[in-house]
């Protein structure tokens, strides 16, 4: 069998290259490709030699390659989506993979995602804002400790312009169908342009699915719904047009949006029914309160004037993030179920709650859960349960029965009439894919995640080569900054790819029996947490019990150091016509493209990483 080499060679190959084949007895030959004489010499790239140097006294050994070390194999990759992990792919794909095609598409009409959409009155951050931004990109500027939706929509706008992500995504495109075709190596996707309607394939080498965990927001299962004739509205979808002025208004669901709505609505409303049967904390701390309470402040505060010129100057802004995110990073000792921390933690909350609700004691005894605080997402409220106690607003926590044209009709057979309907009431988070995604031997990724949905360190999934998610199941922080996980998680995809650009790999995928042990340890690391208490929430997808399928076994600080060094014993690899039958050939000639072409080879000297300087001699710096 021989590697059928015509024409223009495929991945960085060029006519003239010297390919070594494996005959049909096994021996290895050396075969020159025929040169083209239209491509001259390209500059920074090796030139070929069509005679294999001999090697004296080893004659039965296999013809040098003649390829320079550094001449890497080109890459396309398409990523979905253009939130925050889609902007962070776009950004550091493009500065650390070379010979990179990128190209982005997003169904919305501009960058942000969950900040794009989510405009509802109150939208805010439940982490500081500080350790809710990219590492290489701090905002000095933050107005508020917890900013509000629009601030953030405004940082990723500006991150977004500054570091080009605009040059690579296609607005109002969005991903019908996936499908991996093994023989190319390629993702075959089928995207509609939403202007025109048209529907067209692109393929690229590696796809990446920068879609979000909480991204289809969805219409409650509740009777009637639709036949409602005044103003019905989901969280998610906003219409900043509504007038609530007044109004008499439901709102349903008390998860993060309904408790950050209720404060805003409940002071311009003539009436609020707040409809909530479920149960749920909330806490008077959020992430990084610390610093309320070191400020004297309640809920929230505004940075001064003061402190936010004295950020203009970076050395400063960096000690007050660092003081911020440590506050953070520590947060996740309390998620480890019946530890002292956790015990307390719980302590505060009940009384917290209890003297806020002293009003009407009846919501402490409807909300108050029997699962530990964080088991559900935790959002401060600030003015939440303020809100809750004022007279112009009815707890109810009877169940709905179904929605009639004029209101709400509760199992008890009440019915209340309102103006405007809020449906607070969350996303669709069962992981199922709102498309075919179609991987090894034709496997939906549906079907590869039937029971468990099983995706190694939240970025691999089983079954799917060249495909690589963010925040994918047990892939997110449960505590500690998202965005600095997905970071991490963005330079591990660069990480693979560069091997397989490097080594001319066609794909990789993760072993089962390797994602199956880790998700046995997810298993169990669980079992020590408050996770796996029984409150409904959509780290178990929506459900009271059974798996833990969102959260990464770990704090976010944990997984930056496990996601640092891919395990690549962990893969399955297929390879390229040039390594199919060598999988060393890529080393090549034993040089590099910038000694071939005798250009700048010294460039590594301006990165150097100095050691720490310990004079033996001194004994104030040498230790001893
Ligand atoms: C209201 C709200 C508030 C939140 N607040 C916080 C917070 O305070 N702190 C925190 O840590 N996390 C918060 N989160 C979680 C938040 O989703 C993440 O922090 C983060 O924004 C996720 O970014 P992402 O880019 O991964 O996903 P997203 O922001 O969801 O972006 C996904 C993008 O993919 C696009 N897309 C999806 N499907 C397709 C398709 N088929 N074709 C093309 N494009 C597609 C979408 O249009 C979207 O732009 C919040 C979530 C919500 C809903
Ligand atoms: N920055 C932030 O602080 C922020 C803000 C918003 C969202 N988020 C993120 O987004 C996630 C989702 O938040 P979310 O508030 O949109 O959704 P959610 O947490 O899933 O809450 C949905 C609420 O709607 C109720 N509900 C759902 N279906 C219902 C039905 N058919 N009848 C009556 N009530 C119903 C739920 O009650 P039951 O629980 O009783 O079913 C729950 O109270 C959060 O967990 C968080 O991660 C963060």
């Amino acid at each position: 069998m021989s590697a059928i080499v015509e024409g223009t060679q495929p991945h960085g190959l060029r006519n003239g290259d010297v390919l070594s084949h494996v005959t049909a007895n096994g021996d290895v030959k050396a075969e020159a490709l025929p040169q083209d004489p239209s491509s001259g010499p390209k500059a920074g790239t090796a030139q070929p030699t069509t005679t294999p140097t001999p090697t004296p006294g080893a004659a039965n050994l296999p013809p040098l390659y003649d390829h320079c070390i550094d001449d890497l194999r080109p890459i396309k990759v398409i990523c979905i989506g253009a939130g925050i992990s889609g902007m962070c792919a776009a950004i550091r794909f493009n500065q650390r993979i070379q010979n990179l095609d990128f190209v982005a598409y997003e169904k919305n009409a501009d960058i942000g995602g969950t900040w794009f959409e989510n405009r509802y009155p109150g939208v805010r951050c439940d982490i500081p804002s500080h350790s809710y931004q990219y590492t290489f990109e701090s905002n000095t500027a933050w107005s508020e400790y917890y900013a509000a939706g629009p601030e953030i929509q405004q940082y990723l706008l500006h991150t977004a312009r500054k570091y080009g992500v605009y040059r690579y995504v296609k607005f109002r495109h969005e991903l019908k169908g996936a499908t991996w075709h093994a023989d190319e190596g390629k993702w075959e996707l089928k995207i509609q342009n939403l202007a025109t309607g048209e529907t067209f394939t692109d393929t690229c080498d590696f796809y990446i699915s920068a879609t979000g965990i909480l991204n289809k927001w969805k219409w409650p299962e509740i009777e009637g719904l639709q036949s409602f004739q005044g103003t019905l509205v989901h969280s998610a979808n906003w219409d900043s047009s509504i007038d609530l002025n007044g109004k008499d208004i439901a709102l349903i669901g008390a998860g993060s949006s309904g408790i950050q709505i209720l404060p805003q609505v409940q002071p311009i409303a003539k009436r609020v029914d707040h409809y909530m049967s479920g149960k749920t904390w909330i806490s008077p701390i959020g992430f990084g309160s610390e610093e309320l309470v070191e400020r004297g402040a309640i809920g929230n505060f505004k940075h001064t004037p003061e402190e936010l010129e004295s950020w203009k100057d970076l050395k400063k802004y960096m000690e007050y993030r660092h003081k911020i995110e440590r506050s953070v990073n520590e947060a996740s000792l309390i998620t480890i179920f019946g530890t002292e921390t956790q015990k307390n933690f719980q302590l505060i909350n009940r009384e917290a709650m209890a003297k806020k609700l002293e009003k009407k004691p009846e919501i402490m005894k409807a909300l108050e859960p029997n699962f530990p605080p964080g088991c559900r997402r935790l959002t401060p409220g600030p003015g939440y349960l303020e809100a809750l106690v004022e007279d112009n607003v009815n707890f109810i926590n009877t169940r709905i029965k179904r929605v009639v044209p004029e209101g709400i009709e509760t199992v008890d057979g009440k019915v209340r009439k309102v103006d405007v309907l809020i449906c607070a009431t969350g996303f669709d988070t069962s992981l199922k894919q709102a498309v075919p995604i179609r991987g090894e031997d034709g496997v939906l990724l549906d079907d590869a995640w039937n029971p468990v949905p099983e995706c190694y360190f939240g970025i691999c999934p089983v079954k799917m080569p060249n495909h690589f998610r963010f925040l994918g199941p047990n892939g997110g922080p449960g505590t500690g900054s998202l965005i600095h996980l997905v970071e991490t998680a963005c330079e591990y995809m660069i990480k693979c790819i560069q091997k397989l650009q490097l080594e001319y790999i066609k794909s990789m995928v993760i072993q089962d029996q390797a994602a199956a042990q880790l998700s046995k340890h997810i298993d169990t690391y669980f079992t020590r947490t408050i996770y796996t208490q029984p409150c409904k929430s959509w780290m178990k997808r929506g459900k009271e019990t059974g798996r833990v399928v969102t959260l990464w076994p770990g704090s976010a600080m944990h997984g930056m150091v496990a996601f640092r060094n891919p395990r690549f014993e962990d893969f399955k690899y297929t390879y390229l016509p040039e390594t199919e039958h060598d999988r060393f050939s890529w080393l090549g000639n034993g040089l590099t493209q910038a000694q071939k072409a005798d250009q700048v080879t010294t460039d590594y000297l301006d990165h150097v990483d100095p050691p720490p300087v310990v004079e033996f001699d001194k004994p104030e710096t040498n230790g001893a």
